[in-house]
């Protein structure tokens, strides 16, 4: 089976079809990590490209392992020591990368829409690895699949997805996948970071996080974005941390078995404390986990992988 799109720019392109196939691909893949020999021969004599023209751990280190683990060879492109600091184009950047025949470009960029743009100009299949404040659809996924995977279901889970919603691609692609999946989804943090057009999605808003954790059977807290200028939208982290961080006393009145997500990087004390992001109902290194899988998955499918993961 193959999928329906060429990209992966949003999770708006996925029929459920796709994402059930990206799911199951990605739970046959996971097993080759878990191995002593870490490598099948699927995308032997493929390239993928890594452009990260913003900053990443996660997603960069998955995409880069993801790849080798299917003997794919990577060429990671990040701007910093590259001529874009004499004037060349972003475009004729990708452009002229694109001359070496990459088989598939995966990118991440502050602005959003990058990644369309490339799409439309170049020729081989592109990955939106998170673009500005608009998707992070590889995200999504892998916060879909840890959920299925803990939970055993998606569909009619109660999942609160709390804290800058406004400056947040994971949340958008997050909102999109979840609602689709038929999760009830609530939001919660400080009106300034509930965005305007929120009525659009299918979900519920709440101001006030003690009113919607004993009923979350999955809370997904958000990191603060410094680098977004987030902390201009109330007056202070200790503040936030108060009235909007997973600590030991909001989680009182959780659920025995809430599960508890964080995309990363963690600001420890503001959005989470440590012992909740360390604690036993925390399924955030899961999360970095099937990362790895999800991205296997998608490189697999969108490079015409066809056999060779035995
Ligand atoms: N979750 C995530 O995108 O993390 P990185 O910024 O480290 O890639």
């Amino acid at each position: 089976m193959n999928l329906s799109t060429k990209h992966i720019l949003s999770i708006r392109d996925l029929t459920l079809k796709d994402i059930e196939l990206i799911l199951e691909t990605a739970t046959n893949l996971q097993e080759i990590s878990k191995r002593a020999v870490k490598k099948v021969p699927a995308l032997r004599g493929k390239t993928v490209l890594l452009c990260f023209f913003e900053d990443s751990t996660r997603t960069r280190a998955s995409f880069d392992l993801a790849a080798k683990r299917l003997s794919a060879d990577t060429l990671t492109f990040t701007s910093s020591g590259s001529a874009l600091s004499k004037g060349e184009s972003l475009l004729d950047t990708v452009k002229n990368l694109e001359a070496m025949n990459p088989d598939l470009l995966v990118v991440r960029h502050k602005l959003s829409g990058i990644p369309h743009l490339l799409a439309k100009n170049i020729n081989c299949p592109v990955i939106n690895a998170g673009d500005g404040t608009h998707e992070h659809p590889t995200q999504a996924l892998l916060d879909l699949m840890t959920i299925v995977q803990t939970k055993k279901k998606v569909k009619g889970l109660n999942i609160a997805i709390i804290g800058d919603i406004l400056n947040s691609r994971v949340a958008r692609s997050n909102i999109l996948l979840l609602t689709k999946m038929e999760a009830k989804v609530t939001v919660a943090g400080p009106a300034t970071m509930i965005p305007a057009d929120i009525a659009q999605y299918d979900v519920k808003i709440s101001y006030d996080i003690r009113k919607i954790i004993p009923e979350a059977d999955v809370i997904m807290t958000l990191r603060i974005q410094r680098e977004r200028e987030a902390e201009c939208l109330f007056p202070s982290l200790r503040e936030y941390a108060r009235f909007f961080g997973l600590n030991k006393e909001t989680m009182q009145s959780a659920k025995k078995d809430v599960v508890i997500m964080h995309p990363g990087p963690v600001n420890r004390g503001v959005e989470i404390a440590p012992e909740i992001a360390d604690g036993p109902h925390s399924v955030i290194l899961d999360q970095v986990t099937n990362g790895v899988a999800v991205r296997m998955a998608l490189l697999y499918l969108l490079c015409g992988g066809k056999e060779g993961v035995e």
